[in-house]
């Protein structure tokens, strides 16, 4: 390989050919393949090299380097002007500068090439990524650091990429409107209460993260994080939060004192009004409690939780369906009037707990919480499994699980294109064959595309 000779510092110019699995343009100069965030396909640019990665990757392509935006030359024509105040250092959104259409159809092609990687899968009829109905204002839930900007004033943010330092989300428009506007009122009060941030360097102040969830109703759950239970002041802070505004139904403490970056601890008390909130998915009403994982998207999984439930009641009658990875139970609960007995498990207690206790379901719902590995080597049978696993994807003790409930239809959605056919490979050689994948754009202005995958055995396609 010809070496370079670019190193971090130097300024070059480059022809974008197309982007990375997280949104950033990929260009090649010099034996260098380099990846811009901010660069579009088929734009010219000026960027600067901040790391030159001294591996190579094969023979045909020399070493990587990563640079940064300074100059677009040539815009491309799908380049649109950005809304958020904070976006570039939030990170949060960074593909808000491409064209709605053009990050959906290339969402498309994130799945298929993941699918393009697995030999055996490539054949996969793949449909066109569903676009989201709402592309601004869709997100039910914000979640945000306390911190004080370097001016000193208190701001709900979040950090800015490989830092610190905290990045102001006010007017963030990706969140619901009513998340913003009790993110403003929040940090007003906080201001005004003289809260300190919790500093995890000295142990002072003690306020970490507020997590503010709204439900279709534009009612509001406010969970404060705080690094120690003794915060004598927050249930004054809670009250009048709720006096300021009818949308807050519920303030909840939670105590997280760990090291780290993990937003939630295992303690929590609720400080004014409830601790949970109703919301509702297409037909289907969940309890959620505030750790409750629920998708942040209502319209994009009303339609992905549609195409699943279609899918299994072409089975005709279940006896029973399995729900993994459960959650607040929304998939489970649209399953139950189509099984004798939907079993959902869930390892979040909380979450099962609240999930179970929504009273306005049909009863058909069998909450277990605890490990789905562990569970699904009780339930049996089953013909129908929904697997919806975190990032990472099923363990292997999972796959053979499903595989042994011996079902007629499997669905997994998934939110990592790469983890979903690490998985479907696993599945195929266990006899579960995928028969139809369609994508789903659940996260606008992200990288993140959500898929459903629907499987059959082998034998019976
Ligand atoms: C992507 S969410 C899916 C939630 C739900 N299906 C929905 O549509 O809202 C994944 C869920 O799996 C749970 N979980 C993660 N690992 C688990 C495990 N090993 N056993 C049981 N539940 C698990 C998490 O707590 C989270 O609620």
């Amino acid at each position: 390989m010809k070496r370079s000779g670019l190193r971090p510092g130097n300024e070059v110019h480059l022809h974008c050919a197309r982007l990375d699995e997280r949104g950033a343009g990929v260009a090649e100069t010099g034996g260098l393949e380099v990846h811009v965030a901010g660069a579009l396909p088929g734009e010219q640019v000026a960027a600067v090299l901040e790391h030159v990665s001294p591996h190579r990757r094969g023979d045909a392509i020399g070493a990587r380097a990563w640079a940064r935006l300074a100059t677009v030359i040539a815009p491309s024509p799908e380049r649109v002007a950005t809304v958020c105040p904070a976006y570039g250092p939030c990170g949060g959104c960074p593909m808000q500068h491409l064209h709605y259409p053009a990050q959906v159809r290339w969402k498309g092609e994130l799945v298929r090439a993941a699918f393009a990687g697995q030999p055996a899968l490539a054949a996969t009829p793949i449909a066109g990524c569903v676009p989201s109905p709402l592309t601004l204002g869709y997100r039910n839930q914000g979640k945000y650091v306390y911190g004080v900007t370097r001016t000193g004033r208190p701001v709900l943010g979040g950090y800015a990429a490989r830092s610190h330092a905290v990045v102001d989300l006010a007017g963030c428009r990706v969140v619901e409107p009513a998340v913003d506007e009790v993110a403003g009122l929040v940090r007003q009060q906080l201001e005004e209460d003289a809260v300190a941030p919790f500093d995890e360097g000295t142990g002072h102040g003690v306020l970490r993260y507020i997590v503010i969830r709204a439900n279709a109703r534009e009612q509001v759950l406010v969970t404060l994080v705080a690094a120690r239970r003794d915060w004598e002041a927050a249930p004054r802070l809670a009250g009048a939060l709720r006096a300021a505004d009818r949308r807050v139904v519920g303030v909840v403490l939670n105590v997280n004192g760990a090291p780290g970056n993990v937003l939630y601890g295992p303690e929590e008390t609720v400080l004014a009004g409830r601790g949970t909130l109703l919301d509702q998915i297409g037909d289907v009403e969940v309890q959620l409690a505030s750790r409750s994982f629920f998708q942040v998207n209502r319209s994009v999984a009303a339609l992905a939780y549609q195409d699943l439930r279609a899918a299994a009641a072409e089975l005709g009658p279940i006896d029973r369906a399995v729900d993994a990875y459960a959650g607040a139970g929304a998939i489970a609960f649209g399953l139950a009037s189509l099984a004798g007995e939907v079993v959902a498990i869930e390892e979040n207690a909380a979450a099962a707990t609240a999930a179970a206790a929504a009273g306005t379901q049909p009863g058909r719902v069998r909450f277990v919480t605890g490990d789905v590995a562990e569970h699904l080597a009780t339930v049996g049978s089953a013909e129908l499994v929904v697997l919806n696993p975190p990032r990472g994807g099923c363990e292997p003790a999972v796959l053979a699980g499903v595989a042994q409930l011996r079902p007629r239809l499997v669905a997994y959605l998934s939110c990592r294109p790469s983890s979903l056919t690490r998985d479907l490979e696993a599945l195929r050689r266990l006899g579960l064959v995928p028969v139809a994948v369609r994508p789903y754009d659940m996260l606008p202005h992200t990288a993140h595309v959500e898929t459903l995958a629907l499987l059959a055995p082998a034998t019976r396609r």
